[in-house]
């Protein structure tokens, strides 16, 4: 299995802080953001890993991961996303050739996690696998809209009523049929190739399974979720910050 950080994007719901490097560079306590998704993906065995990075701060990953050695990661590779805001199914077909006819591992750069899925992913045969957690503001993530008896019909993404407590998390295990189905999506209203459609249509192929992720998770990519991440972390860390 291999691994792709998706770490482009234009982090403007951060601004001032991404004038001046790429959101997944800031830091989360004593580390940058991205350093956290990349231990996820080593930590579930996973050692071959492409970043897809864009916009004007794309070089500062070089100098921050260097070739990925000092990580453990064996084969670092990175790509440029040249619409910086084509949105995260756009960012995600840069991987075709890197996933070489296999499946892959996705999380998005600004999501951390202290949960285990090393057994998730060494039991992935094909589909698409999402990660699911449960939130008090679901209204700012993909939500699944559930079955009575507990499936997902469909997931909405970003809705004003949202018709369960659980956040879609931006961590995915697909198989290479993925690349196929981007290269059929539309853009959304928002003008982005959305992960939620892409989801959709695995779902709709009756293809999409899905898994609790048990401990913290949370995206950064606004100030609160970014401090909330950082305090999360510090404390986790043993940081004294009473
Ligand atoms: O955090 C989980 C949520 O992430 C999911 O619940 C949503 O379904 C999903 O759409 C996404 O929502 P956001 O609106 O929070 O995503 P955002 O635009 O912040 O992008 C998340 C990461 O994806 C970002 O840190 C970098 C990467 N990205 C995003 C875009 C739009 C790219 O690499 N390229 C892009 O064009």
């Amino acid at each position: 299995m291999k691994g792709v950080i998706l770490a482009g994007g234009l982090g403007t719901r951060l601004y001032p802080l991404t004038h001046a490097t790429n959101k997944h560079l800031l830091p989360v306590y004593d580390q940058p953001m991205i350093y956290y998704p990349i231990q996820l993906l080593l930590s579930a065995g996973i050692e071959e890993i492409l970043v897809v990075t864009g916009g004007p701060h794309a070089g500062d990953f070089i100098r921050v991961l260097n070739n990925g050695k000092s990580f453990g990661i064996k084969h670092l590779e990175y790509t440029y996303q040249e619409k910086s805001d084509g949105g995260i199914s756009d960012a995600l077909a840069l991987a075709e050739d890197f996933a070489d006819n296999g499946p892959i591992t996705v999380i998005l750069g600004d999501n951390t996690t202290d949960a285990d899925i090393s057994k998730e992913i060494k039991g992935f045969k094909d589909g698409a696998l999402i990660f699911l957690k449960e939130v008090t503001d679901p209204q700012r993530f993909g939500v699944p809209v559930f079955s009575k008896d507990g499936k997902i019909e469909k997931i909405e993404e970003k809705p004003k009523d949202p018709k369960s407590n659980y956040a879609v998390t931006g961590l995915y295990v697909y198989d290479n049929n993925v690349f196929d189905y981007i290269k059929t999506l539309k853009p959304s209203e928002r003008g982005q190739l959305e992960v939620t459609d892409l989801n959709n249509l695995y779902l709709e192929k009756g293809k999409l399974k899905w898994s609790l992720l048990k401990g913290f998770w949370s995206d950064a990519g606004t100030a609160e979720s970014l401090f909330r991440t950082n305090l999360y972390w510090a404390r986790k860390k043993g940081a004294d910050i009473t």
